[in-house]
């Protein structure tokens, strides 16, 4: 009772009545479509293999991998996050193809930063293109309802045209592709990661809050998961790129798919949510980009929220 009262009922009727393009989503069984990353003993399938629940334990963390690469896509699942005590424990469910382009990797992810009990987890969005770590795009939020609690659906919408995170049915960021970004808007095939791992030197309150294995295992659950895309092999096909021909097709579905059209009732519900739950953005950081970066719309009412407290003190927030 004491922890629901931290997702003040208020907002969330705010959220009520949005139509759901995530009703009719087909999802994939674990075996077809991802596989084990690392902590395998800490990976548990469940036997009809739809759901897949990672563990951290003082030993090691866990994760999975999509089997493919896809050159643009979306991707959503199911996630529910460690109940308790969840400091220092990052849960993280991204895209990424690191492990093919050191120097030049492309990145989209969600992290889930943890918390310490009985406060709310927070979580970051992030976006990285052509090795462009020096530069960070992050956004940082609270959510309208308890995570630990019950399943809720993230997904990231990757097209040659723009990129969307979404929280179930609210489209939380848009970023839509600008000429200036070049080629720090992501362009080569990535893979769909999730993983669960101890960052107790920066995820809780920049370090100060470690994990603590007392309440260990951590456990996080996915299931419903939902890939699409043009599959490349990552053998074959790489270093593809965006004008692949081959994914053109794909591409167009894609844009034209309900994951990549905000209505106007889910734009206000992105507007109420970021005037809400979101309390850093890079874009309003004028301390670590004097100029905004060039995806970055301005709003004047945002601007003027974050101008005393726009700026993110470490890594791990304030
Ligand atoms: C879901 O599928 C049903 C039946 O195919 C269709 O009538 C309905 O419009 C679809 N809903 C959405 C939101 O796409
Ligand atoms: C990505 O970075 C590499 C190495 O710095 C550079 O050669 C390449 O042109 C860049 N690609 C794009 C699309 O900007």
């Amino acid at each position: 009772m004491k922890k629901t009262r931290l997702y003040t009922s208020f907002f969330c009727v705010l959220f009520v009545g949005l139509t759901s393009a995530f009703n009719n989503l087909t999802s994939s069984i674990f075996e077809e479509t991802l596989s084990p990353l690392f902590g395998d003993s800490n990976l548990v399938r469940s036997p009809d293999d739809r759901s897949v629940r990672l563990l951290l334990d003082r030993y090691t963390g866990s994760g999975f991998i999509s089997s493919n690469m896809y050159q643009h896509g979306f991707f959503s699942a199911m996630v529910k996050l460690p109940a308790d005590y969840p400091a220092g424990v990052v849960v993280a469910f991204y895209t990424s193809n690191g492990d093919v382009f050191e120097k030049t990797h492309d990145e989209l992810d969600f992290e889930f930063l943890g918390n310490i009990k009985g406060k709310p987890w927070r979580f970051q969005t992030n976006l990285y293109g052509n090795g462009s770590t020096w530069r960070g795009r992050e956004e940082r939020y609270r959510l309208w309802f308890d995570p630990s609690k019950e399943f809720h659906r993230y997904s990231i919408l990757w097209t040659s045209h723009k990129i969307i995170f979404w929280v179930d049915d609210v489209p939380i960021r848009e970023v839509v592709r600008s000429e200036a970004m070049g080629g720090e808007y992501p362009q080569k095939p990535m893979a769909l990661y999730a993983t669960i791992w101890d960052a107790s030197d920066w995820a809780t309150s920049g370090g100060k809050f470690k994990a603590n294995y007392k309440y260990a295992p951590f456990v996080a659950d996915f299931k419903s998961f939902s890939l699409h895309g043009c599959a490349v092999d990552p053998i074959q096909q790489l270093p593809g790129s965006d004008s692949d021909p081959d994914c053109a097709d794909s591409d167009d579905l894609l844009r034209s798919s309900d994951f990549s059209t905000i209505t106007p009732h889910q734009r206000s519900a992105m507007r109420r949510f970021r005037q809400h739950y979101m309390y850093y953005s890079y874009c309003y950081d004028s301390v670590r980009y004097p100029e905004p970066l060039p995806e970055c719309v301005i709003d004047p009412a945002e601007r003027d929220r974050f101008r005393e407290t726009g700026r993110l003190t470490s890594r791990g927030g304030r």
